[in-house]
């Protein structure tokens, strides 16, 4: 609890206000990964093993980019730093103790973007999302990856949704099929990308008791078809213990990789 507080405390300030809203959850998601880190270990290392193999045979290896790089938990910073010339990590929040781990490895090829990868606010004007387009402006693009971000962008688009009054946005702009827009948007954004790209993402998750009966089971993508994929696992993102001693939640994880 002191940790998270002192966490929380230091990211605040490192942290453009708009963001800081979402310090919390990124504290509660460094929280969760180092009690669960166990059960988790099998998915992280099938991440990090997915992208290395994915820019094994790139011929240049200038400009990476991760989109949801968050924690650095799922993603091969250490090897990706070597193998690039520069490294940049996008994501709504970069904790504290993030940067300090950078800084401690003495990582000087790292960039950290601040910035929301949803598109949500595009679409509540009325446009087209484009939250990928700011990649055109990446000189020397050689490698995206985007690192067990996907689903979040519907859950975290549902919560601003549903924390807006009926009156917050002008009637009829946010279409009814908004997650599964922004779904789309990412995914067609990183099919435009000149340069080869690594997706990761939880597809759905199903709840799971201790006799192994499934109860339910959700869809992450909100009816966007999954994408065609090399590989996929499960990763038990709430173990049983976690939040019930009676059940579990594993989330299924696909792995695409674009030549
Ligand atoms: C499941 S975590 C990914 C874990 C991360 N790849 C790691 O290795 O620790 C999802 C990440 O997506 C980020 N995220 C969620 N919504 C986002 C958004 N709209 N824009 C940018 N990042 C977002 C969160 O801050 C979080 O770091």
């Amino acid at each position: 609890m002191i940790l998270e507080a002192l966490n929380y405390a230091a990211s605040w300030p490192l942290t453009m206000p708009a963001h800081r809203p979402f310090v919390r959850s990124s504290v509660n998601l460094w929280s969760r990964a180092n009690r669960c880190a166990k059960h988790w270990a099998a998915h992280e290392a099938n991440s990090k093993a997915v992208i290395l193999a994915a820019c094994d045979g790139l011929r240049q290896r200038r400009t990476a980019v991760v989109l949801g790089s968050g924690l650095l938990r799922d993603v091969p910073i250490l090897e990706l730093a070597n193998r690039f010339d520069t490294v940049v990590l996008v994501d709504l929040v970069h904790l504290a103790s993030t940067r300090a781990w950078i800084a401690t490895k003495g990582l000087k090829n790292i960039r950290l973007i601040e910035r929301d990868l949803s598109g949500f606010d595009q679409l509540a004007m009325g446009q087209n999302p484009e939250p990928l387009s700011f990649l055109r402006q990446v000189p020397y693009l050689d490698f995206v990856v985007s690192a067990n971000l996907l689903s979040q962008i519907g859950t975290g688009a549902q919560k601003r949704l549903d924390a807006m009054p009926g009156d917050a946005m002008p009637a009829g702009v946010m279409p009814a099929d908004a997650l599964g827009r922004l779904i789309e948007a990412h995914l067609d954004g990183l099919h435009d990308i000149a340069a080869p790209t690594c997706l990761l993402t939880d597809v759905r998750y199903t709840v799971i008791d201790r006799t192994g009966h499934e109860h339910e089971s959700v869809d992450l993508l909100h009816a966007v078809a999954v994408p065609a994929h090399q590989t996929s696992w499960d990763w038990p993102v709430v173990p049983l213990g976690e939040e019930s001693p009676d059940y579990q939640v594993i989330h299924r994880v696909i792995a695409c990789t674009t030549p």
